[in-house]
C-alpha cells in the first residue's frame, strides 16, 4: 500500500482533495463514492474552497453513498443523506440525477441493495472510492465478524459503532438505529482506486491493525491489503503506531 503521512489534518485534507480534483479533471464522468463521518469534513471544506477558487466541476460525475442507517429517512438530520446534503452537495455541483443514495426506509431492503448494486454496475463500477475507518476497523458499515465477501447488504451495528455515531441522534447511542445498509466489502474492493483516510491518535490502533496486521474479518479494513491500488492518507497521530514503510509528505 502507498502510505502517505502528512504534518496536519489540513494537509491530509489538501492531499486528498488534490487527488479527487485530479481524478475528476481527468475523467469528468467518474463514479465516486465519498464517506461520511467527522474525518472527511476537512476534505469537503477544502473541495468547497477549490470549487470556488479553481472552478472544479463535479457536474458530470456520479456520486454513490457508501452506507446509511436502516429506518431513517433522508429528511432526518441524523441520516447520512442529510450529512451529504450539508457537507457535499451544497459545496460541490453534483447533478441530482447522478447522485445515488441508499434508501434505508425501503420496505424490501434486499431489493434496495440489489437496485444500488445495479446502479454501480451501470456506471461500470466505482472509479474512486474514499473511505474512513471506524475505531473497530470497520469500513463503510462492514463490522468486525460480518460476512466480508458480499455486495451491498443490511448489517447489524455493534454497540461501539452505535455509540460512536450517537452525536447524529441527540447524543444517545440507544437512539442510533441498530441496523444499516452498506456497500459490501466486495463492492468496495471492486473500486478501481481506493483512498483510506484517518486522522487523530484515536485511530492509530485500528490503522496499525488494518495496514500491518493480519488480514482478518476481525478487522474489516485489513482486507484492503488485498487491493492493488490503495493509497492511505494519515496525519502523524493516526500513523503513530505504524511499523510499515511510509512516505512523509512535507506540506505546510
Ligand atoms: C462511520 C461510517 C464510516 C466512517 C467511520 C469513521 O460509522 N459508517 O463510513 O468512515 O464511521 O467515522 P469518523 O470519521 O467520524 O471517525
Amino acid at each position: 500500500m502507498d502510505v502517505r503521512v502528512f504534518e496536519s489534518v489540513s494537509a491530509v485534507a489538501s492531499g486528498v482533495a488534490d487527488t479527487i480534483v485530479r481524478a475528476v479533471a481527468e475523467a469528468p464522468g467518474a463514479a465516486l463514492a465519498l464517506p461520511t463521518g467527522r474525518t472527511p469534513r476537512a476534505i469537503y471544506e477544502e473541495l468547497r474552497r477549490r470549487r470556488e477558487a479553481e472552478r472544479v466541476s463535479f457536474a458530470r460525475a456520479h456520486f454513490f453513498e457508501i452506507d446509511e442507517f436502516v429506518g431513517v429517512p433522508a429528511s432526518h438530520p441524523g441520516s447520512f443523506a442529510a450529512y451529504l446534503r450539508r457537507y457535499v452537495f451544497t459545496a460541490l455541483d453534483f447533478d441530482a440525477s447522478r447522485i445515488h443514495l441508499l434508501d434505508g426506509t425501503a420496505s424490501d431492503l434486499a431489493a434496495e441493495c440489489a437496485r444500488f448494486e445495479g446502479a454501480i454496475a451501470r456506471c461500470g463500477g466505482l472509479d474512486l472510492l474514499v473511505l474512513g475507518i471506524g475505531m473497530n476497523g470497520h469500513i463503510g458499515f462492514n463490522e468486525p465478524g460480518d460476512t466480508l465477501t458480499g455486495p451491498t447488504h443490511a448489517v447489524s451495528l455493534l454497540a461501539s459503532t452505535r455509540s460512536d455515531n450517537a452525536a447524529l441522534f441527540g447524543g444517545r447511542a440507544g437512539d442510533v438505529p441498530a441496523r444499516a445498509l452498506t456497500m459490501g466489502v466486495s463492492t468496495l474492493l471492486r473500486a478501481a482506486r481506493i483512498l483510506l483516510v484517518a486522522t487523530g491518535r484515536a485511530k492509530a490502533d485500528c490503522v496499525e491493525k488494518a495496514l500491518a496486521g493480519p488480514i482478518t474479518a476481525r478487522v474489516p479494513a485489513s482486507l484492503l491489503q488485498t487491493h492493488r491500488a490503495v493509497e492511505v492518507y494519515l496525519d502523524r497521530d493516526a500513523a503513530s503506531l505504524l511499523r510499515v514503510p511510509v512516505a512523509l509528505v512535507d506540506r505546510p
